[in-house]
């Protein structure tokens, strides 16, 4: 027998990868490789002082000790007591999500997100998280090369998720900046960041400038990363234009229940489902965000179209959540008063920790937007660019790395100019942003202040 080892093609190498396949090797984000070095050295005020502050990832880490693991403890130690079967198949079944579940999931939604209509949970398929929502999507509404357009800023794994597998092409619409007259006590830039029906307009023309065949709109309310609400104006306006392009609209409300401003007069969340109804609507939600459960991987589509729900559920063969994970997740989403007491003390919490993080970056005279909703915000440091280029805000970025703290460059979010970065401010506890915004402070210090940054974005 030869050496099973080598093979007929040594010269050559082994079989490559598909193109698509190697295409997906890619990091899924520019800075992936950065945040995952810093995620398996995080800080901890005893065991790793040294560690690094992730401020890149949009999470909310301010309930789980307290309130979610008691919760989630609960519903393991009643899956460990009920014999399974009571509580979830263990063979084959609706692909898409267990019957019960998907219930429980349309009242979540009902109290969370869509509020003025009744859903049917037939119309709801559970996807591991709302990557795979987003993807699945993809798949189901365009062909290879159609264009998706996106109000941008927008979040930055939006290029992997709409891309990779599917091969459809994001294309932003960039949003207006309108300057308001602010009152004195409200921090932040007076600006407000709006989608207008002249925007939509000008990012279609360069769509169709780039040969694209646009059928698809991508919309996320609250919006990643500026983090406010759309207006119910907004949200027609976009309603308006998709109907005139005939396009589907997929909106992505995962941040329905973050709406943590106690302000007069700022946007809370309404749905594109409050407004209008009918197959060319699509909303996703899950449990990421709103419940700081990324790591659960749990995701939501809701959506009447019929011969869209029949494309998913054959698909929800080659992603669907598992039972186990599905009986988790019904009994804390089942479970409305717990839900409705978590999600008041979550946005309590969440107005804390942004307004401690803006305190500190304030005091460092450092500006941003002002965010009404999710988890994060933008912060402006055009002026400690060495020049006014991508590079220089990639260069910068890998010196907060050196320095031992992640926040996500703003090329990633689609800005238009170089030098913003988004931070989210409750990805870590009250102390560890503190400690962020010191090693921030301290590279600052370090690096010459230039003129470069005189215009606006
Ligand atoms: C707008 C938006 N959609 C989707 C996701 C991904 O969510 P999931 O963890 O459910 O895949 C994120 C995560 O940051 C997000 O900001």
């Amino acid at each position: 027998m030869g050496n099973l080892n080598s093979t007929a093609r040594e010269e050559d190498g082994p079989p490559a990868l598909s193109k698509r396949g190697a295409e997906a090797a890619k990091p899924a984000i520019s800075y992936l490789p950065e945040m995952l070095a810093a995620m398996g050295d995080l800080y901890d005020p005893e065991t790793n002082p040294e560690g690094y502050v992730v401020a890149a990832a949009a999470e909310n880490k301010l309930l789980y000790k307290d309130i979610l693991e008691p919760k989630l403890c609960e519903a393991h130690r009643k899956l460990s007591e009920v014999a399974e079967h009571e509580l979830f198949s263990p063979y084959y079944g609706d692909m898409r999500g267990m019957p019960n579940v998907r219930k429980a999931v349309a009242g979540l939604m009902e109290e969370l997100v869509v509020k003025k209509k009744k859903l049917d949970p037939d119309c709801l398929c559970l996807t591991p998280g709302v990557t795979s929502a987003v993807n699945m999507m993809a798949f189901v509404l365009g062909n290879p090369g159609d264009g998706v357009l996106i109000p941008a800023p927008y979040y930055p794994a939006f290029d992997n998720d709409l891309h990779t597998r599917t091969g459809l092409v994001p294309t932003p619409a960039r949003m207006e900046k309108i300057k308001i007259d602010q009152p004195e006590d409200v921090p932040g830039l007076p600006v407000q960041w709006r989608i207008t029906e002249a925007s939509l307009e000008k990012g279609l023309a360069e769509a169709k400038a780039k040969g694209l065949n646009v059928r698809i709109f991508l919309l996320t309310n609250p919006e990643n990363p500026l983090g406010f609400s759309h207006t119910v104006e907004e949200l027609e306006t976009v309603i308006k234009f998709v109907r005139k392009h005939k396009m589907h609209l997929i909106s992505d409300e995962i941040y329905a229940g973050d709406c943590h401003s106690a302000r007069e007069g700022d946007a809370t969340h309404v749905s594109v489902l409050d407004l209008t109804e009918g197959d060319d609507i699509h909303v996703l939600y899950g449990m990421s965000k709103d419940f700081g459960l990324s790591g659960h991987r749990m995701g939501f589509i809701y959506t009447e179209n019929k011969d869209a729900v029949k494309s998913i559920s054959s698909l929800s063969g080659f992603q669907s959540v598992s039972g186990p994970a599905q009986a988790v997740l019904y009994e804390l989403v089942s479970d409305l008063d717990f839900v409705r007491s978590y999600v008041a003390e979550s946005n309590r919490r969440l107005r804390d920790a942004c307004d401690k993080v803006q305190g500190h970056l304030t005091s460092l005279g450092i500006e941003f937007y002002r965010p009404t909703a999710s988890l994060f915000f933008m912060i402006d440091l055009r002026k400690y660019l060495s020049a006014p280029t991508w590079d220089a805000e990639m260069e910068l970025f890998q010196t907060f790395f050196k320095n031992k703290f992640i926040i996500t460059p703003g090329k990633a979010c689609h800005f238009k100019e170089p030098g913003y970065y988004r931070v989210c401010f409750a990805a870590a506890s009250e102390e560890a942003m503190a400690l962020l915004c010191n090693r921030l402070s301290k590279v600052l210090a370090s690096v010459q202040v230039s003129n470069a940054a005189a215009s606006d974005e």
